[in-house]
């Protein structure tokens, strides 16, 4: 008798695939599975390579492209690169890449949804700000929101050690106080009423920087403007969720299991469970 083989799951039945260098883009994972609450996600933490943020352009893209690879194989049907700095260096290449393969997946960034609500939310033209030296030396944010808001001043902050110190953690100590003080400077003086948080990590800081910035500055976090423009573009194309119950999150990570569950636990504020270990081609160069 021949066997039966299951036929692959209905496009929109796929999972969203999100990744980052490590367990920051946790905090844009955060936002999607509240916005999203009927789909599945599938998120690749690089932990083996965190931080990002220091790396060329270069490398930022060809670890982009070859993640991408990977959670194409997983049958994602959408692509979102939560980490700032590699949305900054590969977006246009990953989603050439995607968009030319039989499956077709779009990709989604986090750059172009934050700028457009930073613009929005500016009163007086005048925004921060803050992200790694990879995102800052890019130039993204300046772009999009030179496209957004060709009337606002954009005033950048690159913040070498932030991320770093923020996965080391709880309790922030007076170290850490006095490092991101020393951030905020720039952007108080600039007189900015709207301050982009342009990296992964920075939203665990948000009650440190709200503080230092003043109550009166708005704080645009990249996970809340991206959930509503994926919400959104799932609506488009079809692709979204049929379904009526919880959709799952499962995660992949290359480095070590066990402190992607507890460090991740910390940024997520969910649970987290099913982790695999997974091996990429360029990893062991890098
Ligand atoms: N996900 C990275 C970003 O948003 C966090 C920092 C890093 O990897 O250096 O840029």
């Amino acid at each position: 008798m021949a066997a039966v083989s299951t036929p692959p799951p209905a496009p929109n039945e796929r999972p969203i695939a999100v990744f980052d260098s490590g367990v920051g883009g946790l905090t844009v994972l955060q936002e999607l599975l509240v916005e999203l609450p009927h789909e599945d996600f599938l998120y690749l933490g690089d932990t083996a390579r965190f931080p990002y943020g220091e790396r060329s352009a270069g490398e930022l893209e060809q670890f982009a492209l070859e993640i991408g690879e990977l959670l194409l194989a997983r049958r994602a049907k959408l692509l979102v690169v939560a980490c700032n700095a590699a949305s900054a260096a590969a977006l246009g290449a990953l989603r050439e890449r995607m968009l030319s393969t039989t499956l077709g997946v779009d990709v989604a960034g986090v750059i172009e949804p934050e700028s457009r609500q930073a613009a929005s939310a500016s009163e007086n033209r005048r925004i921060g700000l803050l992200a790694t030296t990879a995102t800052v030396r890019s130039g993204a944010y300046a772009r999009a929101l030179a496209a957004q808001a060709p009337d606002a001043e954009l005033i950048s902050v690159a913040c070498p050690d932030l991320a770093p110190i923020i996965q080391q953690g709880f309790p922030f100590d007076h170290r850490v106080v006095e490092t991101v003080r020393g951030y905020c400077a720039p952007l108080r003086d600039a007189g900015v009423d709207t301050v982009i948080l342009g990296c992964t990590h920075y939203p665990l800081i948000a009650p440190m920087l709200q503080r230092m910035l003043g109550p009166g500055v708005k704080l645009i976090t990249s996970g809340r403007a991206l959930a509503l423009s994926v919400a959104r573009s799932l609506e488009d194309s079809g692709l979204g969720a049929a379904r009526l119950q919880e959709g799952d999150y499962r995660f992949l990570c290359t480095g070590d299991v066990e402190t992607f569950r507890t460090l991740g636990s910390r940024f997520l504020q969910m649970p987290i469970e099913q982790v695999e270990h997974i091996q990429l081609p360029l990893q062991e160069a890098a």
